[in-house]
């Protein structure tokens, strides 16, 4: 089941009809969403999923945000820069407006509960299921064989405990993680057909493919974290300015938006446009015949004006570790007692009781 054009149409078709409905009944939703602990965001995680899950949580949806923590030791030892990494995450979170009194964010590691549904889950999915995973295909070729841990093979069931239990109705994706969605419903339905018939326990959850377009990097690669080519939401103004300048583009004076053509000159065109809310057509007819130099510093300052009071909140957050723990704490706190009542639900259905 490779991820195939036909079925991104379809997930956007029935995105556009979700949104309707979230515009009609917000609280009728529950979004689960989140990102592995190994580095802080960037300002395409900004563009692509961030703003959204802020949008969202101002319309009224429950939003829970998770820490995948262990998602993090699927492909990599674990390191003694994780909890750098799952503080990073949570004062982003918060920099960008995710508001701890509406949002649950919580790390699954802190979440026996949840970690316990993993086990019946696996009993629901075959390994030639798993194996046909095109994202874990994709993963595990980038680890090599040796590096092809069972975990990294069976973490889409992970994350499916992940939404499973805290009940999540929606989840707000990008195209890559649409198998993992897919087999989150697998396992739902089921579920309810083992051990609920007639009255369905788990919701199918839907995917919410996020419209922003993705960002290339500074390199013209895909923007990562792990790629160094990427300015970090928490990036200062001359952080900023260095990255961008050491950016690729070519030497045609006249600077024009084609993304196929000039992949670096459409990705920092595309940046500045997503900053200032114009299109990148906007911006190039603006920069005209002052080459690829009057882009970058363009550029620059358009991240730096769109990021100051995020940036100015980020430092603040960082320079008080206590309150990025308490936070944490509490959320972990309140997925526990999510995730508890459902595990106590499951062993109810399956008989598990003596
Ligand atoms: N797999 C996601 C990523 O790599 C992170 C993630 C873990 C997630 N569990 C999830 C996303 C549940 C959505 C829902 O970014």
């Amino acid at each position: 089941m490779p991820i195939t054009t036909s079925s991104v149409r379809t997930s956007q078709q029935r995105s556009a009809r979700l949104e309707r409905a979230i515009e009609r009944q917000p609280g009728a939703f529950r979004i689960l969403t989140g990102d592995r602990p190994t580095g802080a965001l960037h300002v395409g995680h900004y563009f692509g999923t961030l703003q959204n899950r802020v949008r969202l949580q101002n319309a009224g949806v429950e939003l829970f945000v998770l820490v995948a923590d262990y998602q993090a030791i699927t492909d990599r030892p674990g390191s003694a820069a994780l909890r750098r990494h799952v503080m990073d995450l949570v004062a982003d979170y918060l920099a960008v407006g995710i508001d701890p009194g509406k949002a649950v964010i919580f790390a699954h590691s802190q979440v026996p509960a949840l970690n316990q549904l993993m086990l019946p889950f696996l009993s629901l999915v075959s390994v030639a299921e798993l194996r046909r995973n095109p994202t874990v295909k994709d993963e595990a070729a980038a680890a090599g064989l040796a590096g092809m841990t069972a975990l990294m093979f069976t973490y889409p069931v992970h994350q499916a405990a992940d939404i499973l239990s805290c009940h999540a109705n929606l989840v707000p994706v990008g195209k890559d993680q649409l198998p993992h969605l897919e087999l989150t419903r697998v396992i739902a339905r089921r579920f309810n057909e083992r051990y609920s018939p007639g009255q369905p326990y788990f919701p199918e959850p839907e995917a919410l493919l996020s419209a922003a377009p993705l960002l290339v990097g500074l390199d013209g690669r895909k923007m990562g974290k792990s790629f160094n080519n990427s300015v970090r939401i928490r990036a200062t103004a001359d952080e900023t300015a260095a990255l961008v300048a050491r950016a690729k583009t070519d030497s045609e004076r006249v600077i024009s938006y084609e993304p196929d053509r000039r992949p670096g000159v459409a990705g920092l065109l595309l940046m500045a446009a997503l900053c200032r809310d114009q299109s990148p057509q906007q911006v190039a007819e603006e920069i005209g015949g002052r080459g690829a130099a009057a882009l970058k510093t363009a550029v620059t300052d358009a991240i730096n004006q769109r990021f100051a009071d995020i940036r100015t909140r980020r430092a603040e957050l960082a320079a008080d570790p206590g309150y990025l723990s308490s936070v944490l704490a509490a959320g972990n706190e309140k997925a526990a007692a999510t995730a508890g009542q459902t595990l106590a639900d499951v062993a109810e259905l399956m008989h598990n009781r003596y």
